[in-house]
């Protein structure tokens, strides 16, 4: 039996609501960002619900005891921002998840042929095999970048199972190479667009994530 990816598109009238922002043109920066860190803590609490590792303890109500069921602390959990533009997504992915640890990497697309350069890494040599990762990505156009960075962590020790990746918008072209790829993660998007352009934008997507930010 062949795995396929599963992508999701959360049904949620918050998650319409700040994609409609951002895709709007007319959107400032200021609230563009805004939209970010909301589609980030949105997408982020839909893509924790079966991931997030749970234990159950009992407490002391001050009427009588009773089981409970926490947040297990012992679990790493880190959360991957691709720079520029998964930054915007961070804050809010970071709001429901504190205890996580935050790896940055910096993946630059080369504007003709599209391949995807790493300029910054700051993942440890191995991370712990039971790791959970978010991967904060606003963009997945032609999977390049998503690829790159699934391989780069799967080498150094996470089970990409345990991958959950958020993004605003994503294009089929980046869902078909990431699902021939690592088809065990798991993709929460706000919204699916049918195409790219030449310069590998997605269409009709929001532009530029990163200068849409930054103000740039
Ligand atoms: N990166 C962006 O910021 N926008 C796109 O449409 C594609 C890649």
């Amino acid at each position: 039996m062949t795995l396929q990816l599963r992508v999701y598109v959360p049904p949620h009238p918050l998650i319409k609501h700040w994609l409609g922002i951002a895709r709007d043109q007319s959107t400032p920066s200021t609230l563009f960002r805004s939209a970010m860190v909301e589609l980030g803590r949105w997408l982020t609490y839909e893509a924790v619900r079966d991931w997030l590792p749970t234990m159950d303890m009992d407490v002391q109500t001050p009427l009588s005891p009773c089981p409970a069921t926490f947040v297990n602390p012992e679990v790493p959990i880190a959360v991957i921002p691709i720079l520029r533009a998964g930054l915007g997504l961070l804050e809010g992915a970071q709001t429901l998840l504190p205890l996580a640890s935050t790896y940055h990497v910096g993946v630059v697309r080369n504007e003709e042929t599209l391949e995807p350069s790493v300029y910054l890494n700051k993942f440890p040599e191995q991370f712990h095999p039971e790791t959970r990762v978010l991967i904060t990505d606003p963009m997945l156009a032609t999977g390049g970048t998503i690829v790159a960075v699934m391989e780069d962590i799967t080498q150094r020790g996470i089970d990409p199972a345990l991958v959950r990746i958020i993004s605003v918008v994503a294009a089929p072209a980046a869902l078909k190479k990431l699902g021939s790829a690592f088809p065990s993660a798991i993709v929460y998007s706000a919204g699916i667009d049918p195409e790219l352009n030449e310069k590998g934008y997605i269409v009709p997507g929001l532009g530029d994530a990163g200068d849409r930010t930054f103000g740039t």
